[in-house]
């Protein structure tokens, strides 16, 4: 078993804790904030610390990705993301995040190879997806087979191998789009369509999605570029809900097809990766040009709980590094499919343009976020609204597996196991059933 932390060094420095002697390290990151380092906290103090939702904790050291929400950057092993989507394709995006550095062209080539060689599934898996009801939402369908490919490569589950993690990497990334388009496929009672592996990963992803036995299939260029960028921008964004669900899954050194299944059900949620579709219903709600003031009205509105679906970003609060990125592709594609016009996507444009110049949006740094731009491309190129989450979790799926890889490498790596602030009864004497008195059941 060889493993490594890949993490650079750390200079520490400390704070004290208010009692003579007694004080805390602190971490100092290469970018962003110093972090006190609180594991002795408990043997020096006796407390805890309490922290619902994380949004105050490290909890892993991490060389993979940096977002700095108050400037609006995202890059990934140092790169800036606009600069990846202009020079890179998804797969050399993904041996970035995976091994830390661009790959040469040899390495590219036998990425390329190692990957497409894995893209088909199992036959046995047809017989799985057979088992769901044709109207079943795609990320349940997503969650029960990528599960399931464990119970077909479990000679190859040792976490500690590192040809194990390798194969286990490769076949993931390679089989998530082919398993994404047979969810879409079932759904539409069509055959399934076998991946191309003379294609790059977005073209034979749209392949895989609108191409039928009986008619030549080749998409748009500018949905392949668009698609790509697509793919390179949700690729990974730290230690996010799914991402650290993958980690926390994995830290009981479950095998990496569970960890993910899990991830992916993390990301379906709508306030993670279902928000997408949220963005397209707000934009079908709205309707028409016209009543877009009104939808204002109702989402500035203290007394209405009524967001404006794809504006505003819990960490970036100036634009979205991503979505200045898709914007450009999102005109491209317009354009390509000859939908400027289109009368839903007209109003969806004019939306981002007065949300732009509104005092409420201005004053607050709501922009339009990834989901805005993304949400838009991917109508247009005719994904149905229930595929887009699946299209992020394609994407994702680097993200997380470069995660995994990392985490089980660390030799700080211990089993997620927080502490609670318990609120409930102290120690109590049993109560035989007829002396109980009746109650309002908490679940029922
Ligand atoms: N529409 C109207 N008002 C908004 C919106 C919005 N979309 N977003 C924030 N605000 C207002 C909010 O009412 C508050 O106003 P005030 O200061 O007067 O009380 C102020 O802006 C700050 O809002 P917040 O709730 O403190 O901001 P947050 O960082 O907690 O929320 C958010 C971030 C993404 C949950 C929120 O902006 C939102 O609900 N947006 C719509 C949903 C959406 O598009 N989600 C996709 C996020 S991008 C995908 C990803 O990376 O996960």
């Amino acid at each position: 078993m060889k493993v490594t932390s890949g993490a650079p060094d750390t200079r520490v420095d400390s704070v004290e804790l208010g009692r003579a002697g007694e004080s805390l390290p602190v971490l100092q990151p290469t970018l962003g904030s110093a972090m006190i380092d609180v594991r002795g906290l408990h043997k020096g103090s006796g407390r805890y610390t309490f922290d619902p939702g994380l949004t105050n904790t490290g909890v892993c050291r991490s060389a993979i990705t940096y977002v700095d929400g108050e400037k609006g950057i995202l890059l990934y092993r140092g790169y800036p993301i606009d600069t990846l989507v202009e020079h890179c394709d998804y797969l050399d995006v993904a041996w970035l995040l995976l091994n830390g550095e661009l790959p040469t062209a040899v390495q590219k080539e036998r990425f390329v190879t190692d990957i497409t060689y894995h893209t088909m599934v199992h036959e046995q898996i047809h017989v799985i997806f057979r088992g769901f009801r044709r109207d079943a939402h795609p990320m349940a369908v997503m969650c029960g087979v990528v599960g399931a490919l464990s119970a077909f490569y479990h000679e190859d589950l040792d976490i500690f191998d590192a040809t194990h993690r390798k194969n286990a990497t490769h076949r993931l990334i390679a089989k998530m789009p082919t398993i994404a388009a047979m969810a879409h496929k079932y759904a539409l009672g069509q055959p399934f369509a076998y991946p191309r592996n003379d294609a790059s990963y977005a073209h034979n992803f749209l392949h895989m999605m609108f191409s039928v036995p009986c008619e030549k299939y080749e998409p748009p260029a500018a949905a392949v570029r668009a698609l790509n960028a697509i793919l390179i921008v949700q690729a990974d964004h730290e230690q996010n809900a799914s991402t650290f669900t993958v980690r926390s899954v994995g830290s009981s050194r479950a095998n990496p097809y569970a960890a993910i299944a899990a991830g992916i059900a993390s990301l379906w949620g709508p306030l993670h990766g279902g928000a997408n579709e949220g963005v397209l219903q707000t934009l079908d709600e709205i309707g028409t040009v016209d009543r877009i003031p009104e939808i204002l009205r109702r989402a500035k509105d203290k007394n209405d709980p009524y967001r404006l679906m794809g504006f505003g970003h819990r960490v970036y609060k100036t634009y979205d590094p991503r979505a200045k990125v898709l914007r450009e592709f999102c005109y491209e594609v317009l354009d390509a499919y000859g939908k400027r016009d289109d009368p839903f996507l007209k109003m969806a444009m004019e939306l981002e343009r007065i949300a732009l110049e509104d005092d409420y949006f201005m004053e607050r740094k709501l922009y339009p976020n990834v989901d805005f731009y993304s949400g838009i491309i991917l109508r247009t190129i005719g994904f149905p609204l229930p595929m887009f989450t699946p299209q992020f979790a394609v994407a994702r799926t680097v993200g997380w597996a470069a995660h995994w890889n990392e985490m089980v490498a660390d030799p700080e790596m211990k089993i997620v196991r927080p502490r609670q602030l318990y609120i409930g009864s102290p120690e109590r004497s049993f109560v035989p059933v007829g002396e109980r008195i009746g109650h309002e059941p908490l679940v029922g």
